[in-house]
């Protein structure tokens, strides 16, 4: 008989924006008179702009005719798109990053669970706590994190960084050495921000100590205050330590478009091992690179109009931020985020746990919400809104809100 990896029957339930799905499917099932508004998965409810709208059926129309038909993509993406992500999203910052640096994918959800198959399993991982679920539980498939063990939510391998209110939500330098850290920010899901100094200190902390930092930058484009990096190579060793993930979803719209793009520097080396070497053979044997017409739609994204009209999204949701993260204060909540991010997170009112506070929530204003108990233990007792609904939806939930 075969046998399966059985690292899958130790994943506790099932994934934390399935779970959230299915209860919310009950409820609307049995309450249809009941419309709920969601703020849960950070998902965008914003049409394409029309730069990116051109640009599909320009790219479309080219897919129709012979003379302009492609067939795979570069299986590390188009260079007209690495070309435009190196100038605008790297150099324009003064990061010298290469296009050919740069691999094109179809997001960063897939390359931030597929990334630790470039390292051995008896690395250990650091993560902040709490933690967007995908690389705890990517780590746990690979057989990297040990046993559960449900009274703490803590698995025996993975180092956990608490960030809480007292550190400012964001995590101490672990007194453990890890081998690989995950690190998000602007966050999901407190929605902190690092400052430039503070992310120097995790670099030089990383090539001090042999690790790599696997840095998720998804909500880079929600950044509003000064000082506080786009980009991890901003800071100096960066290139040495790093590999950055990007994605267009939460900026440009694009979660049901898909494409995102991982970083790794050539200088990126475990002793004369290049980390780039190895992403691009294995990008050449398991994927057939991301759209041409979704590519152009990325490229889209980098003319001035484009840029423009990206703008334009991200200032809309952070209205919305702005809103939500007024009218919780002035109804008493303790609020966090909402200022480079777009995410709410929340105490839970009268010591409610998350999931208590989720069912109440869900039951009494019909508003879905994510239980910060979802992304690891730190965050019980915490709640995540997101900020990327419509003006009229988010309004509406605030005012169903403020009755309870
Ligand atoms: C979230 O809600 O945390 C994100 O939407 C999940 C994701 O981007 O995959």
């Amino acid at each position: 008989m075969y046998r399966i990896n059985d690292c899958y029957q130790k994943l506790p339930g099932s994934y934390l924006f399935s779970t959230i799905a299915r209860k919310v499917a009950a409820f609307t099932e049995a309450n249809p008179d009941k419309p709920v508004i969601r703020m849960g998965i950070g998902d965008v409810t914003q049409p394409l702009t029309d730069p990116v709208i051109k640009a599909l059926h320009k790219a479309v129309d080219e897919m129709a005719d012979g003379a302009t038909f492609r067939g795979y993509a570069p299986d590390l993406g188009y260079a007209f798109l690495r070309d435009a992500i190196a100038e605008h999203d790297f150099r324009e910052r003064g990061c010298a990053i290469e296009p050919d640096e740069i691999f094109v994918s179809d997001g960063a959800k897939c390359d931030s669970g597929n990334i630790q198959e470039l390292f051995s399993t008896d690395n250990k991982i650091a993560v902040c706590d709490p933690v967007y679920p995908v690389y705890v539980d990517s780590n746990v498939m690979a057989g990297r994190a040990g046993t559960y063990d449900k009274e703490t939510g803590c698995w025996s391998d993975v180092i956990y960084m608490p960030c809480t209110e007292e550190n400012g939500f964001i995590a101490d330098l672990p007194k453990e050495r890890p081998d690989i850290i995950y690190l998000c920010f602007p966050n999901n899901p407190t929605g902190a921000a690092i400052t430039k100094d503070q992310l120097q200190n995790w670099v030089d902390y990383a090539n001090k100590n042999g690790c790599v930092i696997i840095f998720d930058a998804a909500y880079e484009a929600y950044i509003s205050e000064e000082n506080i990096p786009h980009s991890i190579y901003e800071c100096a060793g960066a290139k040495t330590c790093a590999i950055e993930i990007r994605s267009f979803s939460k900026n440009a719209g694009f979660t049901g478009v898909r494409l995102g793009y991982t970083v790794i520097p050539k200088a990126l080396k475990c002793g004369d091992v290049s980390l780039h070497d190895m992403w691009a053979r294995r990008h050449g044997t398991k994927y057939n690179g991301a759209p041409y017409i979704i590519q152009r739609a990325g490229e889209a994204c980098y003319t001035e109009e484009g840029r423009a009209s990206i703008r334009g999204l991200v200032d809309y949701y952070m209205e919305n931020a702005r809103m939500i993260y007024g009218s919780l204060k002035d109804m008493g909540y303790t609020v966090y985020g909402g200022v480079n991010s777009p995410y709410i997170w929340l105490k839970t009112p009268d010591h409610m746990s998350s999931w208590e506070f989720f069912d109440y929530l869900l039951e009494k204003a019909n508003v879905v919400g994510t239980p910060g108990s979802g992304f690891g233990p730190s965050g019980e007792g915490y709640f995540r809104l997101t900020a990327f609904g419509t003006h009229d939806n988010s309004k509406a939930a605030l005012e169903r809100m403020a009755k309870l």
